[in-house]
């Protein structure tokens, strides 16, 4: 079996060619631009250790690992226009880089062509990781919606927030394993096992990107840090500091949200350390990790080759990028 690592390794091996013809370029050049400026490739990656778990990777999880990749990149460069978001991996965004409306596009396209890498599978799982794809890429929209629609709410529960990040993060991670599983010719039983595993797993994934969006190194990060706040997104660090923080704070937090000062940043960060919002995000973060063990623990393999799924679990959460 492949580590998390030498699975990286083969799939940049299929993944590093041009998904796109040359022309025109406008469309094209800026879809091979942010593909090639890194990414963690978690989901693909995800996808081929779901098929590991059951049996040998076989050829088509590499064309389901592409076509997820690809649609994972154009949520994400969608994504930083609807967040208004000028730096990824480092580097800036397309809407930064070239405009919005090639943005729009050639997001567009990389989802269209991801359709194209499925479409190569052999039919007889064709109707089965077709129809998750596609509810999957249903509730990411959804999942995005309700993300756009809190940041005009004051009042958002945490179930509320853990709903939507379930919904624009974590089903996919949790249908990456799980199409992986289905070409690995698992058991149902067994791929609702997984499908969870990656569901809690992919919430306290979310919970760590929400964190570092607003402590974590800007270097190592490569987005702008405290772009949540800027944009009043209700992550739980804003509804954790909403609920402890006493009325002076709850002030000064709800007139932050609606005036936009120039030291908005700071100040909303100042008072998220003040209500101790650190501590409380590493609690979080343990008891999805800890749903999500438990999943794992009761898929029906035996446990050595659940490694490679720990040690994702412990990048994924520990990670700073
Ligand atoms: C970013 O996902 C979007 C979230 C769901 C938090 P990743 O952190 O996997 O982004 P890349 O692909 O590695 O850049
Ligand atoms: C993005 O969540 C989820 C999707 C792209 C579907 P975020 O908006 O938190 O992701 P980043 O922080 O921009 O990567
Ligand atoms: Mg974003
Ligand atoms: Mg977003
Ligand atoms: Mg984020």
């Amino acid at each position: 079996m492949k580590s998390f690592k030498e699975l990286v390794a083969s799939f940049a091996e299929v993944f590093n060619v041009s998904h796109f013809p040359k022309e025109p370029a406008g469309l094209y050049e800026p879809a091979d631009y942010f593909l090639t400026i890194g990414g963690k490739r978690i989901r693909p990656v995800m996808c081929l250790m779901g098929n590991e778990l059951f049996g040998e990777i076989v050829p088509d999880a590499f064309h389901v690992a592409t076509a997820i990749e690809l649609f994972h990149n154009f949520t994400l460069v969608h994504d930083d226009i609807m967040d208004k978001a000028s730096l990824r991996r480092g580097l800036p965004t397309v809407h930064t880089k070239y405009d919005e409306n090639t943005a729009i596009l050639s997001g567009d396209v990389m989802m269209v062509v991801a359709y194209s890498y499925l479409n190569k599978i052999n039919v007889s799982y064709l109707s089965k990781i077709l129809g998750l794809f596609n509810r999957t890429a249903r509730e990411v929209c959804e999942g995005q919606q309700l993300d756009v629609d809190f940041e005009r709410r004051n009042s958002v529960s945490l179930p509320d927030y853990i709903r939507m990040i379930e919904l624009k993060t974590s089903v996919l991670l949790a249908a990456s394993l799980r199409m992986g599983a289905i070409l690995g010719g698992a058991s149902e039983g067994n791929q609702n096992e997984l499908y969870e595993f990656g569901r809690n797993l992919g919430i306290a994934f979310q919970v760590q990107d929400d964190y570092l969006d607003a402590f974590g190194d800007p270097e190592k990060f490569g987005k702008d840090v405290g772009g949540d706040i800027r944009q009043n997104k209700k992550t739980f660090l804003m509804l954790h500091a909403l609920e402890v923080a006493n009325t002076q704070q709850k002030n000064e937090l709800l007139s932050l949200m609606e005036e936009n000062p120039a030291d908005k940043v700071e100040r909303v960060l100042q008072i998220f350390r003040d209500c101790d919002v650190d501590g409380w995000a590493k609690s979080l973060k343990q008891q999805y990790l800890d749903k999500s063990m438990k999943h794992l623990e009761d898929i029906a393999v035996v446990s050595s080759r659940k490694k490679p799924l720990r040690e994702l679990a412990d990048f994924l959460i520990q990670r700073e990028h």
